[in-house]
């Protein structure tokens, strides 16, 4: 049942001024393909009721026209890795702003809203835990031979190299260090170099560098065009023996025809992911133990990841609505 609020209401909106001088609430529609856990949607639910707005849900949805009918009186959305396309754009008139509940709004056509003027926010940091997490655990788990009986090795002493130093870079480091690993990490885009010394992580300058000295490589690069394909034939060939490369960011970033050529040609090497590649059946058909893909995308999949991700996204937008602060905001 919509909620009406006063039409002293701060905000001012172009629809659905009545007759008595009363608006309707902003209306925010979650749409998650993959739901949030059910303690994170109440969290939603909160902040939106406590704003006096109104949650529609969409979960679980399994064709694209559900998405597009859903979106058409929504003022604001929150997704996960829901593909937000031009097409969903253009069926949602009233849309103000998405927030991707998350670190990688590459599933948001940035262009399409940004023509629009709707506002496009990530919710950096939130879920950056469990995704770091993750990362050790596959590293961990492709050390032990995927856990099959066998001799493995211990991560502990080996050097570990991070190519992208954020959110989730950082805390993969951190915990990598605890592990008694010698940490690597590679951000062009960091300035301040001071985090990597106080963190005591060795910055290296160039991908060619990382790739060649560390044992392990955990990859937090976002697939943007510069990384789209750019783990490629050259890196992976210069990995020393026994490499393993746990990918917990996006498979775009990783070139597969080379992934597929250089495992065929260097039979230490291992690859895991947690974004089934294209060509996944064939590199399990081919390289057997050697390579492990999470069935569906397990990163951010834990309660508090899902809590803190999907309660920031609501009050993201409500302190939008209601104040103007765009901090998060993606397309400037
Ligand atoms: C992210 O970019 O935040 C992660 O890839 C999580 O994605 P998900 O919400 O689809 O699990």
């Amino acid at each position: 049942m919509a909620v009406i609020v006063p039409y002293t209401y701060e905000h001012k909106r172009e629809r659905a001024v009545d007759f008595y001088g009363l608006i309707e609430p902003m209306k925010i529609l979650v749409a998650t393909e993959k739901p949030f856990a059910k303690a994170a949607v109440e969290a939603i639910a909160k902040v939106v009721e406590e704003a006096g707005y109104e949650l529609a849900l969409l979960e679980k949805y399994t064709d694209k026209s559900q998405l597009l009918e859903a979106v058409a009186d929504a003022d604001a959305l929150i997704v996960r890795s829901d593909k937000v396309t031009a097409e969903v754009i253009a069926a949602a008139p009233n849309l103000k702003i998405v927030v991707r509940a998350g670190a990688g709004y590459d599933n948001v056509d940035c262009v399409a809203a940004t023509e629009r003027g709707i506002v496009v926010m990530n919710t950096p940091g939130q879920n950056a835990n469990a995704v770091a997490e993750l990362a050790l655990g596959l590293m961990i788990y492709m050390s032990r031979g995927t856990f099959k009986p066998g001799t493995g090795r211990e991560i502990s002493g080996k050097k570990l190299g991070i190519h992208g130093y954020g959110a989730i870079g950082q805390i993969v480091g951190r915990y990598g260090k605890a592990l008694g690993m010698e940490v690597y990490a590679l951000s062009p885009s960091i300035t301040d170099l001071s985090i990597f010394e106080n963190n005591g992580v060795r910055r290296v300058e160039s991908a060619e560098e990382l790739y060649k000295t560390c044992d392990y490589i955990s990859l937090h690069i976002p697939a943007t065009e510069k990384y789209k394909k750019f783990v490629d034939r050259h890196l992976l060939e210069s990995l020393p023996k026994g490499a393993i490369v746990v990918n917990t960011a996006r498979k775009e970033v990783v070139n597969e025809e080379d992934l597929l050529a250089v495992l065929g040609e260097r039979e230490d090497l291992k690859y895991a992911t947690d974004i089934a590649a294209a060509c996944q059946a064939e590199l399990n058909e081919r390289f057997g133990n050697r390579v492990f893909a999470t069935p569906k995308k397990q990163g951010a999949e834990t309660a508090e990841a899902n809590y803190n991700a999907a309660k920031a996204a609501a009050s993201q937008i409500v302190d939008f609505f209601k104040t103007g602060n765009r901090k998060y905001q993606v397309n400037k």
